[in-house]
């Protein structure tokens, strides 16, 4: 594909924008991503009113906008300002037609900065269930969390950071390192939010995979760094970072954000080639694309580049001035920007909102972001409007239970010699470690979560919510034990030796609660800027584990962490005899480690990632310090799509803990494949093209008709759609206002644009989608007692730039002893194509496909080739 060289100067900013799609168009690694560039990509796609699932809230939002004014529309896309209002960010109102601010808030685990709401496992934590309906489950709770405090867009799920390096500090947030548990994941949670009427954003599009240099920024030491450029490959981005993404946009995701960082040198929030030809173009995403917190970097080229939506709306953060606001007003007034691309935007937005029913679920916001008081300023930022700001309305219904089952379905057993499940009647139970007991501050005591003290149940940063309380391991433990005449001792101070020692020489059983934790950038823990350091436990985690297996011959290890630990220091120790990983469980955290280590849930949980031995072996390290020049640190995906179990695999590494691995208490045994082709058309690329730019409105150009109203109380800082002057450099307060700009071919051409082959729907061309084989396995539970298996599929596509092979598809069976189940699962044409550089579509390659099943990412016992 030739892609047009032009220069786009954005203001302030010059954004190289050239050169041909730069990876090898035979489809292997590209041999040069440093200084990788983005293909220009325009004009920005507009909604198609026949796209599948969204033509009721096509015709309703096209009729919603056609009654709208220009400032009423430029209100849709801008933010209020950062603490302007009570949601973490707010846009504009329309008070003309009752229409009140939308409502966006954090987080993908929960609802942020509110009270009586439930605090849920991570994204990270409920992959380890490997459990669609689980996912489902999680992500309508959530969702009827949110719409009962007023909010209408979930900022969740997150699919990006995917986990290309374990050390990331937001993994945990998202689901997998794998892109298709990652896929399955955020489908169904999308779902979930979805259908209990509130719109899911998908985040973070794209490639946002450390949180060290995400944006631009001064550092002490070096000063200016831009920030960085994650660069990647045309096959790379289809077959792995960009696949989750196809399913949310599939699922009906009505909201995707854009992320902080640059993609092949250019800021994603106005990657023209990411937003409007992968996005809007191939993907077919009908909903609106939302920046990240100040991830907009520019005004005219934003729109341009599909930005639908700015939040918070201020170029810094109460800086009372936007890239938009009275800009994106000047913009269409000027004539450099056609309305239809204005129309388009509030059309996207206002289509998400009729698309989940926001017009039939809305309840007034009864919360407040900015204090849990009872009464408050309604401005938090400009300090007025005193009244009544929180209801502290009760969300939470009965999901503690939903919560508990969850955390214990997805605790993993790594290791059991036979201990577990206890009996209860263990006459001398010690349990250890910081990580069993509470924070001596409270589960809410540190900002964000941004500490690590006492029991981890989420990480720090955005992606977070409080905890209504947090049940610990130790009184949970404590419950079981108490009534059977036991002796119950801890030592939660992990450094208190002698004490450990002659708890731990008593006990008949030790029970080791050990962490890692990470988060988001903002926030600086034990000396970790949001992304570990390295892989170690934290609190002197090893050497606790040491302390007490050296004197307790039945010591079990709980680990909660945000992701692969180190424990090659303990895992082959005759005196470990279990251990499990239980991740991020939320709140109900003690009861669920309870369940499954006193046997009432038999766990069923699955690694969602790789346990190595070494941060080395996953592959590229994260970039810590910045490069000379201070320009965008440039991280080359060189790796390409061999992440995780993948490069493990690609290297031959044998991993303590594979993807894909879990015990039960009892065992299972595969049998029977069976594998039938199912007769399907050829895949044909889309063609035709596309309507022409629907406008919905003809504004007006006269500055006077948008002038500040005269009975307007303005809010201090407040982004209002407004022009201050009918001067209108003086109104732009731009120095750089009206400079000629030479802007890349087609951006203001709505006239009809031809169809990407790729494409079709939502999620991409809907052939894609066609089943191909069905495949039919038996697992057989071997064992005595009831048990859940995830039997997993998985492919070898065979060719030399292919995975080993490659996870397609899974499903968690529940098996009475003896008994048998007969795991289903379908082979589409997706799961079998490459991505071809060459003709930008799927192919199937001529390579010996094989299909495997079985219990983990090696051990996979059926295999059988497919006969394409
Ligand atoms: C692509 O493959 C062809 C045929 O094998 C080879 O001649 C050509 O050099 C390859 N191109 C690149 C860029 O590797
Ligand atoms: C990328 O740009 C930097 C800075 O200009 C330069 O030092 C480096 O050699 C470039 N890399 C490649 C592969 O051209
Ligand atoms: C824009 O939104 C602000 C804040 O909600 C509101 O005060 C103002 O009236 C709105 N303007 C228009 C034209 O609707
Ligand atoms: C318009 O955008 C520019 C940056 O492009 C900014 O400096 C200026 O303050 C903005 N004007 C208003 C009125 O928000
Ligand atoms: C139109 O308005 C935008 C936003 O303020 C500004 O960046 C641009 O320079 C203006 N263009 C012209 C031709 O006046
Ligand atoms: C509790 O958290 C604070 C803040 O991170 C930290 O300084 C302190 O060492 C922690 N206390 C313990 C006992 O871990
Ligand atoms: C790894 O980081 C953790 C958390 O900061 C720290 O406690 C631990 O000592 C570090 N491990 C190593 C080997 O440096
Ligand atoms: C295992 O525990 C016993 C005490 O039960 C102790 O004597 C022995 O040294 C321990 N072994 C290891 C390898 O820690
Ligand atoms: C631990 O050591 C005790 C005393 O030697 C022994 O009775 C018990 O069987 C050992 N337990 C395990 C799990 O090895
Ligand atoms: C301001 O004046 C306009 C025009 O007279 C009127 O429509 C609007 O309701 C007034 N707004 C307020 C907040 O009083
Ligand atoms: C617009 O004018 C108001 C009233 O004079 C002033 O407070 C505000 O700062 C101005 N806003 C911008 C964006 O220039």
């Amino acid at each position: 594909m030739l892609w047009l060289v032009q220069a786009f100067l954005a203001i302030g900013l010059a954004e190289a924008q050239s050169s041909p799609n730069n990876s090898n168009p035979n489809g292997t690694s590209p041999t040069v991503l440093d200084n990788a560039t983005s293909p220009p990509f325009y004009p920005s796609p507009w909604m198609d009113g026949t796209a599948a699932g969204w033509a009721d809230a096509y015709a309703k939002a096209q009729a919603f906008v056609r009654q709208l004014t220009l400032l009423e529309k430029v209100n849709l896309t801008t933010g209020v300002g950062w603490e302007g209002e009570a949601c973490v960010g707010n846009v504009g109102s329309i008070p003309r037609l009752g229409f009140r601010s939308l409502c966006m808030q954090d987080s993908p685990l929960g609802v942020r900065f509110a009270d009586y709401v439930s605090a849920f496992p991570a994204g990270g934590t409920i992959a380890a269930s490997w459990d669609r309906g689980e996912f489902y489950r999680r992500g309508y709770q959530m969702g009827m969390e949110q719409r009962g405090k007023g909010i209408d867009v979930q900022l969740g799920p997150v699919v990006g950071p995917l986990g290309r390096n374990p050390k990331g500090g937001r993994n945990w947030e998202g689901f997998s390192p794998d892109p298709v548990l990652s896929g399955i994941a955020v489908a169904e949670t999308v779902r979930g939010i979805q259908d209990a009427g509130v719109i899911a954003c998908t985040k973070h599009y794209i490639l946002n995979e450390q949180e060290h240099f995400r944006s631009p920024g001064a550092f002490e030491d070096v000063g200016f760094v831009d920030a960085i450029s994650s660069n990647v490959d045309d096959k790379t981005l289809h077959e792995l970072y960009l696949w989750p993404f196809a399913d949310a946009v599939r699922a009906g995701t009505g909201s995707i954000m854009c992320s902080y960082n640059k993609a092949n040198n250019s800021q994603v929030c106005q990657n023209s080639y990411l937003q409007n030809y992968i996005l809007k173009g191939e993907l077919g995403f009908q909903g609106f694309i939302m920046s990240d917190w100040d991830a907009q970097h520019s005004g005219v080229a934003s729109t341009f580049a599909g930005l639908d939506m700015t939040m918070p709306g201020d170029t810094d953060f109460d800086s009372g001035y936007s890239f938009w606001g009275p800009n994106l007003t000047l913009s269409i007034i000027n004539g450099t920007v056609p309305e239809w691309r204005l129309d388009d935007m509030a059309t996207r937005i206002m289509a998400a909102y009729y698309l989940v029913g926001r017009d039939k679920y809305q309840v007034p916001v009864n919360f407040n972001s900015w204090s849990r008081d009872t009464y408050g300023y309604e401005h938090a930022f400009a300090q007025t409007g005193y009244g009544l700001i929180n209801q502290h309305v009760d969300v939470r219904d009965d999901h503690y239970q939903a919560i508990r089952e969850a955390a214990a379905r997805s605790t993993v057993l790594l290791k059991n010699t036979g201990i577990l499940p206890l009996k209860g009647n263990e006459k001398n139970t010690a349990v250890f470690g910081q990580d069993a007991g509470e924070n001596q501050y409270g589960p809410n005591g540190c900002a964000d979560r941004g500490c690590d003290n006492g029991t981890l149940a989420m990480g720090w940063g955005s992606g977070t919510a409080d905890f209504p309380y947090l049940v610990t391991p130790l009184e949970a433990i404590k419950r079981e034990t108490a009534g059977h005449g036991a002796i119950l001792q801890s030592v939660t101070d992990n450094y208190a030796f002698s004490q450990i020692a002659s708890v731990a020489e008593q006990a008949s059983v030790a029970i080791v609660f050990v962490n890692a934790d990470s988060g988001e950038g903002y926030i600086t823990v034990d000396g970790n800027m949001g992304d570990r350091d390295n892989l170690t436990l934290w609190q002197g985690g090893e050497t606790l584990v040491q302390n007490v297996s050296a004197y307790c011959n039945n010591t079990i290890v709980v680990i909660h962490s945000v992701g692969p630990v180190l424990v090659d220091s303990f895992s082959n120790s005759p005196n470990v005899t279990a251990i499990l990983w239980a991740g991020l469980p939320g709140q109900e955290s003690g009861n669920a480690i309870a369940d499954v280590l006193y046997g009432r849930v038999n766990p069923g949980g699955k690694l969602p990632f790789t346990i190595g031995s070494s941060a080395s072996e996953y592959g590229p390290d994260l970039i810590y310090e910045p490069t000379a020049g201070h320009d965008s640190p440039q991280d080359n995906f060189e790796e390409g799509v061999f992440i995780d179990y993948r490069a493990f695999d690609q290297k031959n590494i044998t991993p303590v803990y594979e993807f894909g691995f879990g015990l039960s208490y009892t065992t299972f045994n595969y049998s029977n494949l069976n594998v039938v082709k199912v007769p399907a058309g050829p895949y044909t690329p889309t063609t035709g093209k596309t309507t022409a730019a629907p406008v919905l409105g003809n504004a007006s150009t006269d500055p006077a008709d948008y002038q500040w109203p005269s009975n307007l109380t303005y809010v201090n800082a407040y982004i209002y759609p407004y022009l201050n002057s009918t001067d209108l450099p003086g109104a732009s307060h731009d120095p750089e206002y009206g400079l000629p700009v030479e802007y890349p071919e087609g951006v203001t051409d709505g006239s009809p644009q031809p169809r990407i082959a790729a494409g079709g729907g939502p999620g991409g061309n809907p052939q894609l989608w066609d089943v191909l084989f069905t495949v039919t396995a038996t697992v057989t539970n071997t064992g005595s007692i009831p048990g859940e298996e995830v039997a997993q599929l998985y492919i070898r596509l065979g060719g030399p730039d292919d995975p080993i092979v490659a996870l397609r598809n899974f499903d968690r069976l529940s098996i009475q002893p003896g008994g048998s189940a007969t795991f289903t699962a379908d082979i589409t044409r997706r799961d079998l194509s490459n991505w071809d550089t060459v003709s930008q579509n799927w192919v199937i390659s001529n390579y010996t496909k094989t299909v495997y099943v079985g219990t983990s990412s090696r051990r996979l016992p059926l295999k059988a080739t497919l006969d394409i």
